[in-house]
């Protein structure tokens, strides 16, 4: 299967879709504080898809049986929204959300602290969506797609960190996951030259400690083996000719 070219009106359904999807974030962003469980996260995401005209891109996926993903400490991703998982100070939670309007999926993941956190886990996560910025730089049309994974990986070895290798971002659109695999770390091989009107989710997913993730009984959630705390930042981009556009990123 090739990679998919957005038509002007396919964008457009993108643009929508991910920008609710961005406001949704900047929503529950405000609800992340201790004491609030994972599940309260879950309703609330539910609730604003619902107001969207939209249904989560997540439930039933693969039987995924909740609307988002709440992903705590050295949980990765897909953490299982659950009333048991309360949030207390000095957590890092990752929030993982997409939505489907009209047909067309949006996908966005961010990391915060809950109240006060150490300094390490600050600079993990803004390192993080520093390495988010530093890969679309290289997302231009003409490209390959090598140059995003390898300016993530560029950024983020300096400072130690682990990254996540099981996992990678992909193409969006029609489905939640179409072509290309997008890697956050170091490729050899060029894969395919990036053309206008794709759209893609880059999302790197880093560890403090490193990058080898289990899961666990759930068959869910990803943790780190060394059970050092991740971070996860996501936006679904459109490939231009000039710079990319970032679709679930609200100011
Ligand atoms: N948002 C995830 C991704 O970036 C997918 C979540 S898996 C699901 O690909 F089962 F929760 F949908
Ligand atoms: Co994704």
């Amino acid at each position: 299967m090739a990679i998919s070219i957005k038509s002007a009106r396919e964008i457009e359904l993108m643009r929508e879709s991910n920008r609710m999807l961005g406001e949704m974030h900047n929503e529950l962003a405000k609800l992340i504080k201790p004491g609030v469980s994972t599940l309260d996260l879950d309703r609330a995401a539910a609730a604003f898809i619902k107001d969207c005209g939209c249904v989560s891109n997540f439930l039933n996926y693969d039987g995924y049986p909740a609307n988002i993903c709440t992903s705590v400490n050295e949980e990765v991703v897909h953490g299982i929204p659950s009333k048991e998982r309360i949030l207390k100070e000095g957590d890092i939670i990752s929030i993982d959300a997409g939505m489907i309007y009209k047909g067309y999926h949006s996908d966005a993941a961010r990391t915060y602290g809950v109240g006060r956190i150490s300094e390490e886990l600050t600079k993990l996560i803004d390192e993080t969506r520093n390495s988010f910025f530093e890969g679309i730089k290289h997302a231009v049309a003409g490209n390959h797609l090598y140059e995003i994974s390898n300016a993530i990986a560029d950024y983020i070895e300096p400072f130690g960190f682990g990254i996540v290798r099981d996992l990678v971002g992909h193409g969006v659109g029609t489905s939640l996951h179409e072509e290309p695999q997008i890697p956050n770390f170091h490729m050899n091989r060029k894969g395919p030259m990036l053309r206008a009107g794709m759209t893609l989710a880059i999302e790197p997913m880093i560890a403090l400690g490193r990058g080898d993730v289990d899961w666990k009984e759930d068959d869910w959630t990803v943790v780190t083996q060394d059970r050092s705390p991740a971070a996860h930042y996501e936006n679904t981009i459109l490939i231009t000719d000039g710079e990319p556009e970032i679709l679930s990123l609200v100011d």
